[in-house]
């Protein structure tokens, strides 16, 4: 039966990554030259929905966006239509604006929205859903934590970042004799710590999965000192936490619906191994570095992809999906089953014990 959709809405949540534009592009190109369709970018997340700022999308406008970093629609990772921030009498109070959003999506005679983002931004998808608005969500984070999905987009470029910026460090720890701490993203997730730390040949790799002793992390350090390897890589993700301790964070946002923002603990670490081992000790943090620029090829034809099954599973009549990678085939599973999971590492994953056979100390 041919499919009743004439115009979608699309739109990018939380925090930007690198292929955002590769699926903007993918969507719309397939919607106007395959399907003859209309394409409404929202901008700015679901907070151009809440106030109305939406604008038709042309050929011309997702041309040469392919290799672009950021997302030329904005982004948000602080709106939730559930609990909008409003300002009332001269102070700030949450209210629900969904009913707000319904009338901009009618308005705009919109039928169906392609939703690009993590999980925050697919709990908003699964309440427009429960309103009857069908939404395909598009995993997106360079934290891969989203749960369904083997990998997300941008993931692969912030790999890339991490490991290039490991790769530089070890230069100039083997100069100094230092020990050097790379500080890496990635939220509660130790994906990006995991992959760039083995792609780099790390010495030791510190996941929030695993909480570390510090004793076990200095021994690994003097030990090497001992064998001739008078410097040591550290790479640490930004979760990761001491046994029986807790995260550093490094701000609150009580507008954001996931208020802490970690960061700071290699700097601890740092001064840790410098009282306990006496050796000089260096931190980077590497930050929002590992969300910009251009997408590596991985995640170019990924995103290429996941936009492209989005808009063709739309047509074929798919409801509440999210758009996944399941080893090599693109598939797509119930939105509904992955808004505000989180896809940890698990302590029995494959590349964990390689590492670990290769003399890499998690620190555990
Ligand atoms: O989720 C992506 C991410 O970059 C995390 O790795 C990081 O913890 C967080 O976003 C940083 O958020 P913000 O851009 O608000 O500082």
């Amino acid at each position: 039966m041919p499919s009743s959709i004439k115009r979608i809405g699309i739109l990018t949540g939380g925090g930007d990554c690198p292929g955002l534009n590769a699926v903007i592009r993918a969507v719309t190109k397939t919607a106007l030259h395959r399907h003859g369709l209309e394409v409404m970018g929202i901008e700015d997340g679901f907070q151009g929905l809440v106030q109305n700022r939406l604008r038709q999308l042309h050929n011309e406008d997702v041309s040469n966006i392919l290799t672009l970093g950021g997302t030329i629609l904005g982004t948000n990772n602080k709106c939730d239509p559930r609990n909008y921030v409003v300002a009332r009498n001269g102070h700030t109070e949450k209210a629900d604006v969904t009913d707000r959003c319904m009338e901009h999506l009618a308005h705009h005679q919109i039928d169906a929205l392609v939703v690009i983002g993590g999980d925050g931004t697919m709990s908003v998808a699964s309440h427009f859903v429960r309103q009857g608005i069908n939404c395909i969500g598009v995993p997106k984070t360079i934290d891969n934590d989203l749960e369904g999905t083997d990998v997300t987009f941008g993931f692969a470029t912030a790999c890339m970042i991490a490991s290039e910026a490991l790769d530089r460090i070890h230069t100039t720890a083997a100069s100094h004799h230092r020990a050097m701490i790379v500080e890496v993203m990635g939220r509660n997730a130790g994906w990006l710590a995991l992959q760039s730390g083995v792609a780099s040949g790390a010495d030791i790799i510190l996941l929030p999965e695993i909480p570390y002793d510090i004793h076990k992390i200095c021994q690994a350090v003097t030990d090497r000192s001992r064998h001739g390897k008078r410097f040591s890589i550290i790479c640490v993700s930004e979760g990761a936490k001491p046994v029986g301790g807790k995260v550093v964070v490094d701000r609150v946002d009580p507008n954001s619906p996931d208020p802490i923002r970690l960061g700071g603990v290699g700097k601890v670490i740092a001064t840790q191994i410098e009282e306990l081992t006496g050796i000089e000790t260096r931190t980077t943090v590497l930050g929002h570095v590992q969300r910009g620029g251009t997408p590596v090829v991985e995640d170019r034809i990924l995103a290429t992809q996941f936009g492209h099954a989005a808009l063709d599973g739309l047509m074929r009549g798919l409801q509440s999906r999210l758009i996944v990678m399941k080893g090599r085939t693109v598939s797509d599973i119930d939105l509904l089953d992955v808004a505000d999971k989180q896809r940890l590492v698990k302590l029995d994953h494959p590349l964990m014990q390689v590492a670990r056979d290769l003399g890499t100390t998690f620190g555990d």
